[in-house]
């Protein structure tokens, strides 16, 4: 482009006063420094694509994502976890000022003012300088909220209950529960209905009584002297009699 010398400028001296169509240069002008589009460029894309394609192909084969049973609005003691990118939002809300009746501060005050904060930025800060240095505000405040999300994470992941995580989601087969039977009875009667749920398959902190791999004898034990450390003692109340056709019919579900 020439600038200056030979032209004739308008009022603004940036616009040159006869108008040039805007056509790029042709790239055979650049030898050495570009190419063609088509076929080489495209083929080049086409081959990274390719590689990122299908290393994404066999990582999701090597590591399928972990599904869990179906959901179940009705199950309250399921304990939902976001993703890990809102993990630092969801460990917020368990502060004493940030839950319960302050639900409020954490669902809506601290994000708003941080993600607020952030598209004001460019209005409040308005120096020109580029240096992190000489921009002590911003600087201070972006590594202060990368500290703050980062402990949030982290404190997140250290305090969950992964094991219970784990026993809430499991698949568990679907088996025939004949509620007509007095080994269902028993089990309701007994409450244990309440924890490992109406078709014995778990729920909270309750493991699944489905395919439990357990003897008749090592059930009949853990409802009578309950299991460490969650599941209490001396829930069972009946005779027993009773005992052993609660323990068989437990220890007969079976998926397959
Ligand atoms: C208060 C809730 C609760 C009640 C009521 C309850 N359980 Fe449990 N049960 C649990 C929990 C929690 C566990 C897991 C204990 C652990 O491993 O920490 C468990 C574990 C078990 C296990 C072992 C399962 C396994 O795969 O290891 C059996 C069997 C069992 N319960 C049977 C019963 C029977 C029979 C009754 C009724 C008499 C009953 N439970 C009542 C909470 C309960």
């Amino acid at each position: 482009m020439h600038r200056g010398k030979g032209m004739k400028f308008v009022g603004d001296s940036r616009i040159p006063a006869e108008r040039k169509p805007n056509i790029p240069k042709d790239y055979s002008e650049y030898p050495g420094k570009t190419e063609a589009f088509w076929p080489n460029f495209l083929l080049k894309e086409w081959l990274v694509g390719a590689v990122f394609l299908i290393g994404y192909l066999c990582l999701t084969v090597a590591h399928p994502s972990p599904l869990e049973r179906i959901a179940d609005p009705t199950d309250t003691g399921y304990i939902p976890l976001p993703d890990w990118y809102f993990l630092f939002l969801y460990q917020l809300l368990k502060y004493t000022y940030a839950s319960g009746p302050y639900n409020v501060i954490g669902a809506f005050i601290i994000p708003g003012l941080a993600f607020g904060a952030l598209l004001l930025a460019p209005f409040i800060d308005r120096g020109p300088h580029r240096r992190p240095t000489k921009r002590p505000f911003a600087t201070g405040f972006m590594l202060l909220a990368l500290a703050a999300t980062i402990f949030l994470t982290w404190e997140s992941v250290a305090t969950h209950d992964w094991e219970a995580a784990e026993q809430q989601g499991k698949i568990v087969a679907e088996v025939e529960i004949d509620k007509a039977s007095e080994g269902y009875k028993l089990y309701q009667e007994n409450g244990c209905i309440n924890c490992h749920g109406d078709t014995l398959q778990g729920g909270g902190a309750a493991p699944p009584l489905v395919d439990s791999g357990l003897s008749k004898e090592e059930i009949a034990e853990i409802a009578v002297n309950g299991k460490p450390p969650a599941m209490p003692p001396g829930l069972f109340k009946g005779s027993d009699e009773e005992l052993d056709k609660l323990a068989d019919f437990i220890a007969n579900l079976k998926s397959e």
